[in-house]
């Protein structure tokens, strides 16, 4: 939600900030703007629009030198988008400059304690408040730029990634979180400022992630100074090394991040279960659930807390740990989780799901089951994000950087641990025989081959793409471990064609959906072998009967829904638990082609973001 870049060194800062705005577009892409020093004048360009259309405008508009700038990409929340509420934004004296990734809930009320103090506004954003609060700060205390950020922080309320500079002393830049990422790349004499390292990834691989209530004076001559905002206790800087690369956040050849990321997947899953998995001795080692394996044994309940996809593969694992742990498993939306005063007991354990590790909801209900003194647990993607830190322990998914604003790889990957970690815990709990996990676990190393098979059928989804584009609405409709495939299917399709679509449980299509159905009606409807086939292909006669128009995702070798379908596509036979590895895939790769054909923007479609950092 929003991406915010900054560079500070000896280096022109421009390609580096633009460079930076294009890696993090994923954020938000309804208005991007830069502002650079250029050692005499403060110049700052900004439109509404995408990175490219700042970069044609900003060219024309401004010179490009400087060594220190900083630029955003925004997704609104204050303020249409438009080019005067595009970030950066001057102080009134025009000396100081900021971006801002969050939201400021008490704008208002600066506001008008500013207006009464003279200060004029031009935008309706409340980062602009907050600029000219720090520069009151700064007259009225005549203190530096440091501690006039520190005392405006102190101030107000709500979230914010900030990286303001003074065109008066540019050879400092202070930025601060709170619940927004921010991430600084330490290199010789220079210093990069984003929400995420891929910006900076070709110039360090050493970065320091504030944490939520700290700010930094990054300052070419002196280096990095961190500070809690509210105590003002100094922080030792604790430099990371990265573990990504440049190709990873790459389309390496492909037209689109989604497509790479829908192909990524046969490595994603073996990257998720490598070193994982002992198959000869039928071992799961997950450092993470290890050693806190007590708890998972005794937990009376599991609570799950996600959003959107996440969400979708917490509804896979309700079915996979209630079948093999016997625990009772709850998957809650965690935007409704984190206000309806939930019950947690003693012992439950509560197992937060995101991709991106930065989603506020998710975050907001782990704090609150922290609070209740649940033992919170983590599955995350994002190495070192927000979440992975602030839960008690948790298991990576190594799916690589999800640039692609629609989740693919992701879902995959969670489901992938949130099995492992099912299996591992049946087993100790004499649920699962040896034998029988060892089964389970010879499957798992054959998906990435079968999710490879799955992608085969590519050219064929492009065919039923094309012959169902046009619609208006679709159906989806599974069972079982199939039933939030559905879910995650229709999903996929609305989030980048903007076609209405639902998921249902297949069963459940006699009680309401049954009415829309008619000639213009598609109906994926997920009808593998193993898993209700025989009432599943029930419905399937039913929406035939009706003149729906059916597309069977099956088995490998059906006949029985070919006779019905107008169109299958096959996947390989797996273990029932372990279908939706398989099934997602040419749902995703439909929805994709759809997306395609109907000219919309696959990556970044419409009102989206990847990162949800605000509620
Ligand atoms: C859908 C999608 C979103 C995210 C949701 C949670 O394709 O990407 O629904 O799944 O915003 O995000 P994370 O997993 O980052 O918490």
């Amino acid at each position: 939600m929003c991406g915010i870049v900054g560079y500070i060194g000896h280096r022109e800062a421009y390609p580096i900030v633009l460079k930076g705005l294009k890696r993090l577009e994923y954020r938000g892409y309804d208005s991007a703007g830069i502002a650079l020093y250029d050692g005499k004048d403060l110049k700052l360009s900004k439109t509404k629009g995408k990175v490219v259309e700042l970069e044609e405008k900003l060219e024309s508009e401004i010179s490009t030198q400087g060594t220190i700038g900083i630029g955003h990409t925004r997704w609104a929340t204050h303020g249409e988008p438009n080019d005067v509420n595009s970030h950066p934004h001057y102080s009134n004296s025009g000396d100081l400059v900021i971006i801002h990734n969050g939201i400021i809930e008490n704008y208002d009320a600066i506001k008008q304690e500013l207006i009464k103090r003279g200060y004029t506004f031009t935008s309706d954003t409340d980062t602009e408040v907050l600029v000219n609060l720090i520069e009151d700060v700064k007259k009225q205390d005549d203190v530096k730029l440091g501690k006039a950020v520190q005392i405006a922080l102190n101030q107000v309320v709500g979230a914010y990634a900030i990286a303001v500079f003074d065109k008066n002393k540019p050879d400092e830049i202070v930025v601060a979180r709170l619940g927004s990422p921010l991430a600084i790349g330490v290199g010789e004499k220079e210093f990069f400022i984003a929400s995420d390292a891929s910006p900076f990834i070709e110039y360090t691989t050493n970065a320091i992630y504030l944490e939520d209530g700290e700010m930094a004076v990054v300052r070419i001559s002196k280096g990095i100074k961190i500070r809690k905002i509210q105590d003002d206790s100094l922080v030792d800087p604790y430099i990371q090394e990265l573990q990504m690369n440049l190709e990873q956040i790459e389309k390496g050849g492909y037209d689109h991040f989604m497509l790479k990321e829908i192909y990524e997947q046969p490595d994603a899953i073996k990257d998720t279960f490598r070193g994982r998995m002992l198959v000869e001795q039928g071992i799961i080692r997950m450092a993470g659930v290890d050693d806190h394996f007590e708890k998972f044994l005794q937990a009376p309940r599991i609570i799950i807390v996600a959003c959107g996809t996440s969400w979708h593969a917490g509804l896979v694992a309700e079915y996979i740990f209630e079948e093999f742990t016997r625990i009772p498993v709850e998957v809650e939306y965690a935007s409704e989780f984190r206000y309806r005063n939930p019950i947690i007991h003693k012992g439950d354990v509560v197992i937060a799901i995101s991709q991106s590790g930065e989603t506020a909801d998710t975050m907001a209900a782990i704090k609150l089951a922290k609070g209740q003194g649940a033992f919170v647990f983590g599955v995350c993607n994002v190495v070192g994000s927000s979440i992975s830190r602030e839960t008690h322990a948790g298991a990576y998914t190594h799916a690589g950087p999800e640039i692609g604003v629609a989740s693919t790889k992701a879902f995959t990957t969670q489901i992938t641990v949130l099995t492992l970690m099912a299996l591992k815990i049946s087993k100790a709990k004499g649920i699962l025989s040896k034998t029988a996990l060892h089964r389970y676990l010879q499957e798992m190393e054959l998906i990435p081959a079968k999710v490879e098979e799955a992608l085969k059928s590519n050219e064929h989804i492009k065919a039923v793409a094309e012959e169902y584009k046009n619609a208006s609405n679709f159906l989806y409709l599974g069972r079982g471990y199939n039933f939030p495939v559905a879910l995650e299917g229709a999903l996929k399709l609305k989030e980048i064609s903007y076609i209405h679509a639902e998921g249902y449980p297949a069963a459940e299509m006699k009680h309401g959906p049954i009415a829309l159905i008619d000639e213009q009606m598609p109906v994926a409807v997920i009808a593998t072998r193993k898993g209700h086939y025989e009432k599943v292909v029930s419905n399937i006669q039913e929406i035939k009967s009706r003149k729906g128009k059916i597309i069977g995702i099956v088995t490998q070798g059906d006949t029985e829904v070919r006779g019905l379908a107008d169109y299958v596509i096959e996947v390989p036979e797996t273990l029932e638990a372990l279908t939706p590895l398989l099934t997602t895939i040419p749902l995703q790769l439909l929805s994709y082609h759809i997306a395609v054909m109907l000219g919309k923007n696959v990556d970044q479609p419409r009102n989206l973001a990847k990162s949800v950092t605000v509620e």
